[in-house]
Order: C-alpha cells, then structure tokens, then sequence
C-alpha cells in the first residue's frame, strides 16, 4: 500500500561541527531509509545556527549533501532576538532550549524567554525543549504572550494531561512524541545506550501517552546520533537514533491493533505540514508491505550512529520503496538519491 512521503520536525544532522555522529548525506539516507522525504534539522550543532552566517553555512552543507528535502531551524540564544526574526522566514522555526540537554544552547532565565516568545513573529513556528514544569511555564508563556507554541517531544503523563487541559482552554498549543518514548521504557536500556533527553521514562507514562494519542499532533523521531563509541560509556551523552526504525515500528502497532493507520498517517505526514507550513512534495509516496515482516539491526541502517535502542526486535510493516517527485530513492533496501539531490523545502527561503 502507498503512503504519503513522511515528514520529521525534529532531526539533528550534526553538522557543522560532528560529523563523526552523521553528516547530511548519512542522515538524509537514513530518513529515505525510514520513509521520510523531508526533515527539519534543529540547531544545536557547533557552532550553533543562532546567526544569518552559521544559517547560510548550514544550508550550504545541507544544499551538496542532502538526499531528502530539507530545512533548518535556527536556536534561540541571550543576545539574539533580532538577528533571529530578521531570518525568520529563512528557517523553518525558532528552537528554545528550556532545559539541559546536549549542544551548547539552553536558556534559564524566562526573561529571556519572554524576549524570545515576543520578538518572534506570531504566524512562524516556535518550538521548546522543555520538561515537567518547564513545559508548564513554557505554556503559561505562549498564553501570556497569545501566541502558538510547539512542545517537542513529550514524554510523561503529567506532561500530555497538562498539554490535554491547556488545548481544553484554547491555547494555541501543539506536540509531538518520539517513537522511543512510546515503545520503551526506563528499565530497557542498560547504561549509556538509555541515556535520552527527555529521559525514558516508566510503563504508566507510556500508558499515558498511548492514552491520549488524541492529543498528541505528530510524531517525530528525535533522530539524535551518537556513536556506539560514545554511547557505551556511563557518561554518554543523551540520544538515539530514530529515523529507520520509526515507520517499521509504527506499523507494527498497527499490525497489533494498537493504532490505525488513520490515527498514524496524519502524525507523520498532513498534521506535521499544517503546523510547520511544509509544502507537498508532488509525486512522493512510500510504498510498504502491511504483512512482511523484519527483525531491527544496525546493521542494515544508514545512520552513522552504528547502533539502535531497538536491536533485534521483530516487526511487521516493511518499506518496499520510495518515491520522491516521480524518482525511486529508496529501493529493496539501497539508498537511490545521490547527496545534493535533497531540495530546501521551500526554495524562497534564501
Ligand atoms: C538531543 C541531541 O543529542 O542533540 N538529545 C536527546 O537526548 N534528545 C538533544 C535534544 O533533542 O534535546
Ligand atoms: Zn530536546
Ligand atoms: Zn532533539
């Protein structure tokens, strides 16, 4: 069966500054591996894209290497409110760090937020890293301010209630919840490999969220690579990789009647073009076998990451081949798209 070309808000490409982890030409074919034919790449990179030049320099990266269709976003930093509205309609959004994570950008003082939630034009998308009740005030801010406000990836119960309440009320609030996040728990992953940011968290958060699947908007894979190397240490920084598994995974619910796919399609494809403005792509689709079945291994991935939170586990739904603007890319399991063939999402961004 034929869906939609995929989109995922929320990648890190990790370039400039750690291509070691992945570079755009890798992170594209793994997001064609996954089903995904456009991507937006958050800016917690190094040096960070908090400037019109670290913007230019990322777009130029991303315009020779990228495979799938592309945009970037820009961070939020203490002394950039104007640089970052003049580029307002060159990115595709502007990231707030709320709380410690990995990459050098994170914001503490909500002041400082303020500036950024009213200098930022209301009709451009705003999205926050922020937890527990971080994300509360994040939401008392977009209130305050009478704007929209996207929640990146959502991971607890007392998160999705609140987010459920605040929706209740009529603010202008949306989120996404990663695949980790749904299908893992704190328990399942030994040492480094568990570390995440949010972190994973218990059964009865996970049960919440499935639960409230009608207030989650889209799902993004959080694709955060860090290599084995890295992973394995007890000190590993935080992440996983996502973009290869998310769809098989995904399927898979569907294939144990835990979700539909009219429930799944539009947190991948329709829902995720409305709230980040992300043009159709003509003649893009994804073709998957609902029946096949395929056991998860790094070793088929394309990810530099060189591992997955999901190793060796089995699914059913398997992506036979997609089709980007009327060319196949991804084809019995090879990568078709050479780098550069990946477009701006919207051309008139620069
Ligand atoms: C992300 C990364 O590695 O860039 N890590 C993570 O655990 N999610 C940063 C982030 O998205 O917060
Ligand atoms: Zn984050
Ligand atoms: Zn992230």
């Amino acid at each position: 069966m034929r869906l939609p070309g995929l989109i995922d808000p929320h990648v890190h490409m990790r370039e400039p500054g750690a291509s070691h982890k992945e570079d755009w030409a890798t992170g594209s074919a793994a997001a064609l591996a996954g089903g995904f034919t456009q991507v937006l790449a958050m800016p917690n990179t190094h040096p960070a894209i908090v400037d019109e030049p670290s913007l230019g320099q990322a777009y130029q990266l991303a315009g020779k290497k990228a495979r799938c269709d592309y945009g970037q976003y820009m961070g939020a930093g203490l002394d950039n409110v104007r640089e970052v509205s003049t580029c307002a309609e060159k990115c595709v959004g502007l990231k707030l760090y709320l709380d410690q994570t990995y990459g050098p950008l994170r914001l503490d003082e909500m002041s400082d937020w303020l500036a950024h939630f009213k200098g930022w034009p209301k009709n451009r998308p705003l999205v926050v890293h922020a937890e527990g009740r971080t994300l509360a005030a994040a939401i008392l801010m977009a209130a305050i301010t009478d704007r929209s406000l996207h929640l990146a990836h959502v991971s607890t119960r007392e998160e999705i209630l609140l987010i459920r309440a605040a929706k209740k009320r009529g603010l202008k609030i949306t989120c996404e919840v990663t695949p980790h996040h749904l299908f893992l728990t704190a328990g399942d992953l030994p040492g480094g490999r568990g570390e995440g940011r949010p972190r994973l968290q218990t059964q009865k958060d996970v049960n919440a969220l499935w639960e409230n699947l009608d207030v989650i908007d889209c799902f993004a894979t959080d694709h955060a690579p860090h290599t084995w190397e890295e992973k394995k240490q007890t000190d590993s920084p935080p992440g996983f990789p996502g973009l290869e598994t998310a769809l098989p995974l995904f399927l898979t619910a569907v294939s144990e009647g835990r979700l539909r796919l009219d429930d799944l399609v539009p947190r991948l494809s329709s829902n995720t073009r409305r709230i980040f403005g992300v043009p159709v792509q003509p003649e893009t689709w994804v073709e998957v076998d609902l029946d096949a079945t395929a056991s998860i291994t790094a070793a088929m991935m394309f990810s530099k990451a060189g591992w997955t939170p999901f190793e060796g586990l089995q699914t059913r739904g398997v992506i036979l081949k997609v089709v980007l603007r009327g060319i196949s890319v991804f084809e019995d399991g090879q990568v078709l798209a050479p780098p550069g063939s990946g477009r701006l999402i919207r051309q008139d961004l620069v």
